[in-house]
């Protein structure tokens, strides 16, 4: 079996953001129960409920670590049940989190080679001593076994795969035309699953994609037949932030699929045959987060379920 805690369901900024005076900020503010707060972008993993393994460490890590039994500390005077971190980007939702991961405690870091090199530019992530972090590359279309510090495995198999994205929004090289310098290791997607043990015919899978610009038919074609699916559900539409007056940008200029309209996630992906779907990293602009909104019943309707800070899954 495994366990799947979402530690935080909203994009980053997180909800309320913490400059939005929006309606829907107002009424997360003052304690509207259909307006419930979300933490930043974050996952956490495991097969015996003792070892997880974090998808993205976001900003808010330490109130999701509070918040969450499981990854409290459990042994002696300095313990975390937190044994491996494995980053899917380097956006500042899913890496700020490292800088409170310091106090010497062993862990394993995994990330593609391209955002590991973004943190070693990035002297304040020395905070994270090398003598108990350690960072380990992660290649694209290999699944490997992710182990503690020591080298031990967490019984899970992770496969990172490409997906249609963007460099991180500080990475933007706006000399290198449309794709800003993007390349392929900057957005990763991700497959979890228990290690086979020989006896199962198939492993339940878990598909971890938070970000994703676009549906090609090969990311359809690996998505079939999935147990579970978290998906990118930044925004409602790609226009929502210019029209609520949030923001200059459009989903696609920030590397996000909406998941409205006709090339929207929502149809996109409604012939697939995905067990269980979930909208994850959703952004402080999307009408989704409110539970009262015509939006939510539609993505409800399509057969989505919306993450929530605390939301458990098994499969
Ligand atoms: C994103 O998901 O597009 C980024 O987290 C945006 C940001 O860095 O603020
Ligand atoms: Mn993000």
């Amino acid at each position: 079996m495994l366990r799947v805690l979402v530690l935080g369901a909203a994009a980053g900024g997180g909800f309320p953001q913490w400059n939005s005076n929006s309606p829907a900020s107002r009424r997360s503010r003052q304690g509207d129960p259909k307006a419930p707060p979300a933490s930043q972008s974050s996952i956490a993993v495991s097969r015996d409920g003792k070892r997880w393994l974090v998808l993205n460490a976001s900003p808010d890590i330490r109130q999701q670590i509070n918040a969450s039994p499981p990854l409290h500390p459990a042994e002696g005077e300095r313990h975390s049940p937190i044994a491996s971190v494995l980053l899917t980007n380097a956006d500042v939702d899913h890496v700020a989190g490292l800088l409170t991961l310091r106090e010497s405690q062993p862990f394993s870091l995994y990330a593609t080679p391209r955002v590991l090199s973004v943190l070693a530019e990035n002297p304040i992530f020395g905070v994270l001593n090398p003598e108990f972090v350690e960072r380990r590359p992660l290649g694209l279309g290999e699944p490997f076994a992710p182990a503690t510090r020591d080298g031990a495995p967490l019984g899970l198999t992770v496969e990172a795969f490409a997906v249609p994205g963007k460099v991180a929004l500080y990475k933007e090289d706006a000399a290198a035309g449309d794709d800003w310098g993007t390349v392929e290791e900057d957005t990763v997607g991700l497959r979890v699953s228990a290690t086979g043990d020989g006896g199962a015919e198939r492993e339940p899978s878990l598909f971890y994609l938070p970000g994703c610009a676009a549906l090609t038919e090969a990311l359809k074609a690996r998505l079939e037949g999935a147990d579970l699916l978290l998906f990118d559900g930044t925004l409602w539409r790609d226009d929502e932030m210019l029209v609520q007056g949030a923001g200059v940008k459009t989903g696609r200029r920030m590397g996000h699929l909406s998941m409205s309209g006709p090339d929207g996630s929502i149809a996109g992906l409604a012939g697939l045959a995905i067990r269980r779907r979930v909208f994850i990293h959703i952004n402080n602009t999307n009408p989704v987060l409110l539970l009262d909104s015509p939006e939510r019943a539609e993505a409800e309707a399509a057969g989505w379920e919306i993450a929530h800070d605390g939301m458990e899954l098994t499969l």
